[in-house]
């Protein structure tokens, strides 16, 4: 296990679901480790499209793909690591200050993304070698 496999957390939803069906339960504060504060989801992008491709000064995000499936490319500035997304019952955690990437979509992929911020703009370093000034490696 490397270093950048510290910086993010897998995560695993219990499943509460009977013969009806699933059901999966996700509550800030609990499941998710910060108060949910904004909810967007991605769909409709394909294995052409890259997604993300931004660190955030304070926004922290869980991602599920609750359909489908998608990868996640983190990037510490030094090192990355891939996760793939696959199953509706698993969530990654990603920290501020991480660079991300989100690729690969499955076409039926619906990716929900989770955060402990409301939208600001200003808070988005879109730029990959701002991002490494920044954090100091460069
Ligand atoms: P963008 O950050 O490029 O999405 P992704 O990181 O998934 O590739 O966002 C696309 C547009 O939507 C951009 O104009 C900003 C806007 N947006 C909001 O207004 N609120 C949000 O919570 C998000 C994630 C994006």
């Amino acid at each position: 296990m490397s270093e950048i496999d510290n910086k993010y957390k897998l995560l695993q939803f219990p499943d509460l679901g009977d013969e009806r069906g699933n059901l999966v339960v996700v509550e800030g504060g609990m499941q998710i480790p910060f108060d949910i504060k904004r909810i967007f989801y991605i769909y409709g992008s394909d294995d052409s499209v890259v997604r993300g491709q931004h660190a955030n000064l304070k926004s922290e995000f869980v991602l599920i793909n609750v359909a489908g499936t998608s990868k996640v490319k983190v990037d510490d500035g030094k090192e990355t690591g891939v996760i793939e997304l696959n199953q509706p019952r698993m969530g990654v955690y990603l920290p501020k200050m991480l660079w991300k990437e989100m690729y690969d979509f499955s076409p039926d992929s619906v990716l929900l993304v989770l955060s402990n911020e409301h939208y600001d703009g200003n808070e988005y370093i879109r730029d990959y070698n701002e991002y490494l000034k920044i954090i100091g490696k460069k």
